[in-house]
């Protein structure tokens, strides 16, 4: 009894000790956003760490009573990488939510310590369809290449393209990619004659183009990451596979706002489909571009980008829902279901698969005010992932 008390006593003398620290903690609210900031991946980055400070300058960082600490980490899209600093984060500086996750690898590499620690994980770029079930901890306010490619695969048999090739980065986006495109288009009574996949890591397009060009289907597909399209579009019109009648589509990744502007007016007419464009018409997103804009030297905002504010907004939506007080699952819970309208359109987190719903957008690249941009021409409202359905 007596030694008892005396431990309660020591213990009791050990938390008042660390009181004060574990306090000032508790005043933050940690995001850990790991990014890719160097190597093949970094526009990515460098565009998500913008729109999150950016919604962080229109949003204040008191919210909730809790001052809102981000915390930008470099992965180099290294998954290996990605995951110790998930680890190092949730371990020492006891983040209250992970965030970034520029490629699918460094999202899968982290799912399970998301799961483990209870923290929520808000994926703002990576895209394959699988990432949400790898943790129950994910929510994601990027896209899934499913829910991009099975909209052009509606479109093209309409519009004079029945064989088609695909050429996608041979990894989990590419390979969602290539399955949905492919599976659609036969439905629609059109077909894909060859599906070709390169590798993600330095690419050499000119092989596979060439083969494209012997096979001269009416389209050619293609999924590459943000970043790589405008090495695509060059080689591409550089063998002349335009003049040989062969058209460019795909998913929006290739037509990346970081890039667009600089691709030339051999990028005019391509048609792809997407959540976002820098020229969607709506008062939210011109407010988005200008001040986006203004406060980075003119950089436009990608898709990459809209994936980073918008999951900022989740979190600091969940902050304010929780009243500042909520755990991982607290947080979690408020994040499932939020609805709002984002700089691309109307979009929801579906409260079931914890996945992004939104419009996915027909856009073809036209010049407006001097400038090249996706146009939107068509839309599918609330698109599901159909990745899930199975
Ligand atoms: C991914 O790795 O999931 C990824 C990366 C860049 C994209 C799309 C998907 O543009």
């Amino acid at each position: 009894m007596q030694k008892r008390l005396f431990l309660t006593g020591t213990a009791l003398a050990a938390l008042t000790l660390v009181a004060p620290h574990a306090m000032a903690q508790s005043d933050t609210f940690k995001i850990g956003l790991i990014l890719p900031m160097t190597g093949q991946q970094a526009t990515t980055g460098r565009q998500i760490e913008a729109a999150a400070k950016l919604y962080m300058a229109q949003n204040g960082d008191m919210i909730a009573g809790k001052k809102v600490q981000l915390i930008v980490k470099d992965d180099t899209s290294i998954p290996d990488v990605t995951k110790r600093i998930a680890q190092e984060l949730v371990v020492n500086e006891k983040v209250n939510v992970l965030a970034g996750m520029g490629i699918t690898p460094s999202a899968l590499a982290t799912a399970a310590i998301a799961t483990q620690s209870k923290t929520p994980l808000v994926v703002m770029a990576a895209a394959t369809s699988s990432i949400t079930e790898a943790s129950p901890y994910v929510v994601r306010t990027s896209f899934t290449l499913p829910q991009a490619s099975v909209a052009l695969a509606d479109w093209a048999p309409k519009n004079g393209i029945k064989k088609v090739v695909t050429l996608v980065s041979d990894y989990g986006p590419g390979i969602d990619a290539e399955k949905f495109f492919k599976e659609r288009l036969a439905f629609n009574g059109g077909q894909v004659t060859e599906s070709l996949r390169v590798p993600l890591r330095n690419p050499d397009f000119a092989p596979f183009l060439q083969k494209v060009r012997d096979l001269k289907p009416d389209a050619l597909f293609v999924f590459v990451p943000s970043g790589a399209g405008a090495a695509v579009m060059k080689q591409f019109l550089e063998r002349g596979m335009d003049k040989a009648g062969i058209k460019l589509i795909g998913t929006g990744d290739i037509t990346d706002d970081d890039q667009l502007n600089d691709m030339g007016d051999g990028a005019l007419g391509v048609v792809t489909s997407h959540h976002y464009s820098a020229a969607h018409p709506s008062a939210v997103n011109k407010k988005f571009v200008e001040a986006f804009k203004k406060a980075n030297n003119n950089l436009r905002p990608n898709f990459m980008a809209v994936g980073g504010y918008d999951g900022m907004r989740v979190i600091y939506e969940a902050i304010k829902a929780t009243k500042g007080q909520g755990g991982g699952d607290a947080l979690l819970a408020a994040m499932k279901g939020q609805i709002f309208e984002s700089p691309r359109g109307p979009m929801y987190i579906d409260a079931q698969t914890r996945d992004v719903v939104q419009n996915i957008y027909l856009r073809k690249v036209e010049r407006k005010d001097g400038q090249l941009y996706n146009i939107e021409f068509d839309v599918i409202k609330d698109v599901k992932d159909p990745g899930k359905a199975r």
